[in-house]
């Protein structure tokens, strides 16, 4: 399981929320979409607010400072599709979010 990391239990998250979390100092907005969680780059692509302290309405995640909608499967912004954010593959093992970082998560081993 190369550059996967766990990064979050499963039930300490409610259905239509979602969260910022940290890796290896680097932040990530977590959702979660009835039994399926969803991960993102935090930073909007706007003016750079928090993404995890946003709001969820179906598979959407909305920027709480000025609302742009970041579809959640696509990361693709609904208000300007060329500002969009970056997702990552996310499983659920064990009662356990796992995400797919890639390069970044085998720099934090
Ligand atoms: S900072 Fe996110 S929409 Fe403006």
């Amino acid at each position: 399981m190369e550059n996967w990391v766990d990064i979050a239990d499963v039930d300490s998250f409610r259905v239509g929320t979602c969260r910022t979390v940290e890796v290896g100092g680097r932040q990530f907005a977590l959702a979660r979409v009835a039994d399926r969680f969803h991960l993102v780059d935090n930073t909007c692509p706007h003016r750079g607010t928090s993404l995890g302290a946003g709001t969820i309405d179906g598979d959407f995640i909305f920027c709480p400072l000025h609302g742009w909608a970041f579809d959640l499967n696509s990361g693709s912004c609904l208000d300007r599709p060329e500002k969009s954010v970056k997702t990552y593959l996310v499983e659920l093992r064990g009662g356990k979010v796992w995400a797919k970082l890639g390069a970044f998560a085998a720099k934090q081993n």
